[in-house]
C-alpha cells in the first residue's frame, strides 16, 4: 500500500498492515543437494591422522554437535551443487527455469573470481536473460540474498526468484588446523520465491560490522597471477561464539518487532548451522524448546551460506514444516554479518 500513513506504520523492514494492493513474496518451493562423499568424524579423524593431526569423534561431538559432513569431488564446484538444489526447488514450486526473472546465489566459494556463480547456474539450468548475481556475506549470505530478492519482488521488479546458498568450504580449509577443518562441509540449498498478495515474508533484518573482520576470514587474494596471503580459513572460535549468540538473539527480536509478533508465535527456528551450542543458546534466549529448532549440523557440519536453506528443505521434505506455519530463519558469519528473515510458510 503506497499511502504515506500506511508506510510510516509499517516500520523499517516490516510490512504494511493493509493487504490490498500490497505485493509480498512467499516461498513456492525448496530444494537442496549434498555431494555424495560423506565423512563421519571417525573417517575424517583417520584421514587427518595420516598427516599427523589428532582429533576425535568425542571432541568434535561434544564441542560442536557435528557427526558427519559431505565433501565435493575435486571437479565439482559451487555452481554444480547450486544448480542441482535449484532444479529441485523449481520442481517443488511447479515452475521451470524459463519462469524465473531473478537468480541470486549466496556463496563465499565461487567457481571463479568472475563471472558470478549465479550466471553459471543460470546457464546450467537452461535459462537466459534474467538478472543473475552473487551475494557475499559468508554464513549470513542466504539471509542477505533472500532479503534482496524479497525487496525486488515487493518493488515489482521480479515475480519469480531463485535464491540459492551454495558452498565448497572444503576448498578453503587448512587440514593441518584441527580447530577449523573439522567444522565445515559442502552443499547447497535453494528456495523459489514468488510474488503474492498474501504474506509470505513478514520481516527482514540484516546488519554488518566490519571491525570484526579479522576473527573469521580467508585473508588470501589473487594479484599479478599469484595467490598472495593465506587462502585458507582463519578463525578465533571463542570470539565468534560470543558475538554470534548476542547478535542472533538481537536480530530475531528485531524481525519479530517489525512484524508485531513475539517469540511465542514462532513455530520453527531455522538457524545457521554452525555449532549446536550456539543454536541451543539462541533457542533458550527466545524461550523455544529444542524440538522446535531444525538441526542438521550433526549431519552436514557448517555449510556456511548453504546451511539455512539446506535445513529448511530437510524439514519441509520430512513433513515437519507445514504450510501456514511461522518460521524464523537467522544467520551470522564473517564480516561480521548477521540477519534474520521471519516468514509464513
Ligand atoms: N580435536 C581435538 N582437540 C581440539 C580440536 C579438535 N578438532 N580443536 C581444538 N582442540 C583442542 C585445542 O587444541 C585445545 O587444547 P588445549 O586445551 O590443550 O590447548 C582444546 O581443544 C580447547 O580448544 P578451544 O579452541 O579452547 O576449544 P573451544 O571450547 O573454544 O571450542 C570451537 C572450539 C568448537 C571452535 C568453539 O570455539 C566454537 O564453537 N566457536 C564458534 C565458532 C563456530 O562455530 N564457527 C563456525 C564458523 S563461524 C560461523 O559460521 C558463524
Amino acid at each position: 500500500c503506497g499511502a504515506p500513513a500506511c508506510r510510516a506504520g509499517a516500520g523499517a523492514g516490516g510490512r504494511d498492515s493493509h493487504s490490498d494492493m500490497s505485493i509480498y513474496s512467499r516461498i513456492l518451493g525448496t530444494g537442496s543437494f549434498l555431494p555424495p562423499k560423506r565423512l563421519t568424524n571417525a573417517d575424517l579423524a583417520a584421514e587427518l591422522a595420516q598427516q599427523g593431526v589428532e582429533t576425535s569423534d568425542e571432541w568434535i561431538v561434544e564441542r560442536t554437535g557435528i557427526r558427519a559432513r559431505h565433501f565435493a569431488a575435486p571437479e565439482v564446484g559451487s555452481s554444480d551443487l547450486a544448480t542441482e538444489a535449484g532444479r529441485r526447488a523449481l520442481e517443488a514450486a511447479g515452475l521451470t527455469a524459463a519462469d524465473l526473472d531473478l537468480i541470486i546465489v549466496a556463496t563465499s566459494t565461487p567457481d571463479m573470481v568472475f563471472p558470478s556463480t549465479a550466471t553459471m547456474v543460470q546457464h546450467k539450468l537452461g535459462a537466459a536473460g534474467c538478472p543473475a548475481f552473487d551475494v557475499q556475506a559468508v554464513c549470513s549470505g542466504f539471509i542477505y540474498a533472500l532479503t534482496v530478492a524479497d525487496s525486488m519482488i515487493r518493488a515489482g521488479s521480479a515475480k519469480n526468484a531463485l535464491v540459492i546458498g551454495a558452498e565448497v568450504f572444503s576448498r578453503i580449509l587448512d587440514f593441518k588446523d584441527r580447530t577449523t577443518c573439522v567444522l565445515f562441509g559442502d552443499g547447497a540449498g535453494a528456495v523459489v520465491i514468488g510474488a503474492s498478495d498474501q504474506p509470505g515474508i513478514l520481516a527482514t533484518d540484516i546488519h554488518a560490522d566490519g571491525k570484526h573482520r579479522d576473527i573469521l576470514c580467508v585473508p588470501g587474494h589473487v594479484s599479478g597471477g599469484n595467490v598472495l596471503g593465506d587462502p585458507v580459513l582463519k578463525m578465533d572460535g571463542q570470539a565468534v561464539f560470543k558475538l554470534a549468540v548476542g547478535v542472533l538473539e538481537e536480530t530475531a527480536r528485531a524481525s519479530l518487532a517489525k512484524a508485531n509478533l513475539t517469540d511465542a508465535d514462532i513455530d520453527w527456528l531455522i538457524p545457521h548451522q554452525a555449532n549446536i551450542r550456539i543454536m541451543q543458546s539462541t533457542a533458550r534466549k527466545l524461550k523455544m524448546s529444542s524440538d522446535k529448532v531444525v538441526v542438521t549440523v550433526d549431519q552436514h557440519g557448517n555449510t556456511s551460506a548453504a546451511s539455512i536453506p539446506l535445513a529448511l528443505d530437510t524439514a519441509v521434505r520430512d513433513g515437519r514444516i507445514q504450510r501456514g506455519q511461522t518460521l524464523m530463519l537467522e544467520g551470522v558469519g564473517g564480516g561480521f554479518t548477521w540477519g534474520s528473515v521471519l516468514l509464513r510458510y
